[in-house]
């Protein structure tokens, strides 16, 4: 009993002090973080985390589909990332007769690994400031526009040579708006096939109930594997292709953690705004989070009515739903947790203090004293015209299938007005692909989101010029609008007669055309996107750079008035270490939550069924009959854990390694309470959220039979009595 009292207070102390915000540049990592790193329980170096000049744990670590990540475990190319990551893919492949989707989907051996055309696996090969070749002839004098022209001409000519010179894909990324420049240099793999997922009922257990949310219990794991050329290099898709040759790949510790475990995850988190005003953050908390909530509330209530009605709706609108709650969900956690830890005072403190700092010092003063007032007049200035662009984003783009469904033939117009000789085969092209627009499609739903958020729309969309069409439907009354909306749908060329549609697509590209220009969908669609890129964009891009250049000089002018803190620059989509620790948190006065949930969490979910919790039925038994093997954890079977890792969108399918840089989990999602870590990570309560390794490799061992998998991965030596399979001991694998 002692012994857990001791153990209990030291969780405490490491708790409250020693976990640290922050997504990380991996090559810095040595100068900036490894001492704090290593203080709390780091046992590699930062060299073997990042390193130029030998093969280190970045090499293991992919950029997976341009908008995930994905980490390579076995010498053969295999590569785990999440369900949901793969979900695209898993998709594609499934049908009525193979729902994947549904019941899972493993290959048994390579032959029966599955290619996906379009899917890419990029590994960074070396990252380098080339702030001062980008900056060569940058007159900082110069208006904004040319500074900016002359630094893509520089980026370009940097890009192209390189480029010519390794053979790698070669990009430029801004850091601290423009503070600096970063030249990242990756390996793109285009043949990249799926090996394995669970059953949406594991991959996707809790679905959106669950989503963002802890204590979780989701399995969101799925298993592809890259292929490359006889000579190990990217090649297009191809039977003669092999299994890709990583320089690493990651060792997997069944061993478990602890509290007040070190963490890192180490992946591609894709944007954050930490170092805004506060004045645009409360924009943010009080009009554009409500807007977009309250539009999205509007629409999500109208396909939950239609989806419980019908099963038919339900399977149709399944991924759609989730596409657009994942926002909506995420965006009313964000302004509760902003609420809750007062961000705007916090923000509000910062700057006083910074005002403060610049009123001690001329040469501060002079440099930066224009920077708050003039960001927070920017700000200001954007207000009605971000409302607007979220005007038309949720009601006309992500909101009404159809709206934006009919953007897709204005380039078919265009070319067909043009003469263009590819009209026809754009038109083909069209006709081929409205099956998958006419599968998942239900007339119903579309047409009654549309009535609902149409009327809106039109009362809230006001920069000058006005297209025509927009400015008449404005003049109408309710009930001619009312009329507009529904002949609309009625009339609408793409829903009224599909067959004639397509084959008019196929074999007549100008009347497809003529009939279009008529259509009443097709001209709000249209009117509505330009003046979004038009009269919207030509106002507010301007402002838009203004801004991005103010607040880099307001992250520089932070840097240099307060030398003793240290930066980090917000996500970009690149390469990034976070680190923290297996950490409870207690978001709320008198809940406490625990870092673990255990396959007892899954079973007391269950509901037989139930689209979100229903279990499959191999599960059960497993559980009943607790047949853990290596997996258990003192008789249990492990899930999901959480730790105080900074990450956002773009960290799904991150490893989470432990201090010797194993692999001991997958990362997925955040918690609840913490998601306003976008704008003010805080750590009493900002939590990632993964899926624990040993739940991963049971499902694909006991529960899919593919143990055949495990075979080609290595695992760090068992810490404890536990048996591994004899096929995977440690011994057997370099
Ligand atoms: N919230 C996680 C993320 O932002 C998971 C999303 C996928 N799951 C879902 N139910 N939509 O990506
Ligand atoms: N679920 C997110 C993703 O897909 C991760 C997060 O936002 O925490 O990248």
């Amino acid at each position: 009993m002692k012994k857990i009292g001791i153990a209990f207070f030291l969780g405490a102390v490491s708790f409250s002090l020693s976990a640290k915000e922050g997504m990380w540049i991996p090559y810095l990592l040595k100068q900036l973080n490894e001492a704090e790193m290593r203080d709390m329980g780091l046992q590699i170096t930062a060299e073997d985390i990042y390193s130029l000049n030998h093969s280190s744990l970045k090499d293991a670590i992919v950029h997976f589909g341009g908008g995930c990540t994905a980490e390579l475990i076995s010498g053969e190319g295999l590569l785990l990332t999440n369900h949901h990551c793969g979900y695209g893919q898993i998709q594609a492949h499934s049908s009525l007769e193979q729902d994947y989707l549904k019941n899972g989907f493993w290959a048994m051996n390579r032959e029966e690994e599955l290619t996906n055309p379009t899917l890419t696996a990029a590994i960074v090969k070396y990252m380098r400031d080339v702030t001062n070749e980008v900056m060569v002839g940058v007159d900082p004098a110069a208006p904004q526009k040319e500074r900016l022209r002359k630094i893509g001409e520089n980026a370009r000519a940097l890009i192209e040579k390189e480029e010519t010179e390794t053979g790698y894909n070669i990009e430029v990324e801004p850091f601290f708006y423009g503070n600096q420049y970063i030249l990242v240099a990756k390996e793109t793999f285009r043949d990249v096939r799926l090996v394995g997922a669970p059953p949406s009922s594991i991959g996707k257990y809790g679905a959106d109930t669950d989503n963002w949310m802890w204590p979780r219990h989701t399995g969101d794991f799925s298993l592809f594997r890259v292929y490359a050329g006889k000579d190990n290099a990217p090649a297009d898709i191809s039977e003669e292709n092999i299994p890709y040759r990583p320089k690493q790949f990651l060792t997997v510790n069944l061993n478990g953690f602890q509290n007040g475990d070190f963490t890192m995850v180490y992946g591609f988190p894709g944007r954050t705004q930490e170092y805004l005003p506060a004045n645009e953050v409360s924009y943010i908390m009080y009009n554009y989070n409500p807007l977009r909530i309250s539009v999205r509330d509007q629409i999500l209530k109208i396909l939950d009515e239609k989806m419980r009605k019908d099963d038919a709706t339900r399977i149709k609108y399944a991924a759609k739903y989730a596409r657009i709650s994942n926002g909506w969900k995420k965006w009313i956690g964000e302004v509760n947790g902003l609420k809750e830890t007062d961000a705007l005072g916090k923000k509000q403190e910062l700057e006083n203090a910074f005002r403060a700092k610049l009123s001690q010092n001329a040469d501060l003063t002079r440099s930066y004293g224009y920077v708050l007032d003039s960001l927070n007049k920017l700000y200001a200035m954007q207000l009605p015209l971000n409302l607007q662009r979220y005007n038309y984003l949720e009601r006309m783009y992500y909101g009404t299938e159809l709206m934006r469904h009919m953007l897709r033939y204005r380039s078919l117009v265009k070319s067909v007005e043009e003469g263009d000789s590819t009209a026809a085969d754009l038109s083909k092209r069209l006709a081929a692909g409205m099956e998958d627009f006419y599968k998942d499609y239900d007339q119903a739903v579309d047409g009654e989101v549309f009535e609902k958020v149409f009327p809106d729309y039109i009362r809230d969309v006001h920069q000058e010029p006005l297209p025509e069409l927009l400015a008449e439907l404005k003049g109408m009354n309710e009930k001619k609008q009312m009329d507009f909306s529904q002949k609309l749908f009625e009339d609408c060329v793409v829903l009224r007669n599909p067959e004639k549609f397509v084959s008019l697509l196929e074999s007549n590209s100008a009347k497809a055309v003529k009939m279009l220009k008529k259509d009443r969908a097709y001209r709000l669609a249209s009117a509505s996107y330009e003046h979004y890129r038009e009269s919207l964009s030509a106002a507010a891009g301007p402002l838009a750079d203004a801004a991005e250049e103010l607040q880099g000089a307001y992250i520089k002018a932070l840097r240099e008035v307060f030398p003793e803190r240290r930066f980090y620059p917000d996500a970009n989509s690149t390469l990034r270490v976070a680190y923290g620790k297996v950490e409870p948190y207690d978001p709320v006065d008198g809940i406490l939550y625990k870092t673990q949930t255990f396959l007892e969490g899954v079973m007391a979910k269950h509901v037989p069924g139930d689209y979100e919790f229903d279990l499959p039925e191999k599960l059960i038994e497993l559980y009943n009959e607790k047949d853990y093997g290596p997996y258990a954890q003192e008789g249990r079977l492990p899930v999901c854990f959480i730790a105080s890792n900074h990450t956002t969108g773009g960290n799904s399918g991150s490893p989470a390694l432990n201090g010797s840089g194993e692999l001991i989990g997958l990362n997925f999602d955040r918690a609840w309470e913490g998601t306003m870590s976008d704008l003010n990570y805080d750590i009493s309560r900002c939590r990632n959220i993964m899926v624990d390794i040993r739940y991963v490799l049971f499902i694909v061992d006991k529960f899919a039979g593919a143990g055949y998998l495990l075979k080609e991965m290595r695992f760090a030596e068992p810490e404890t009595p536990v048996q591994l399979p004899a096929e995977i001991l440690p011994s057997e694998k370099n």
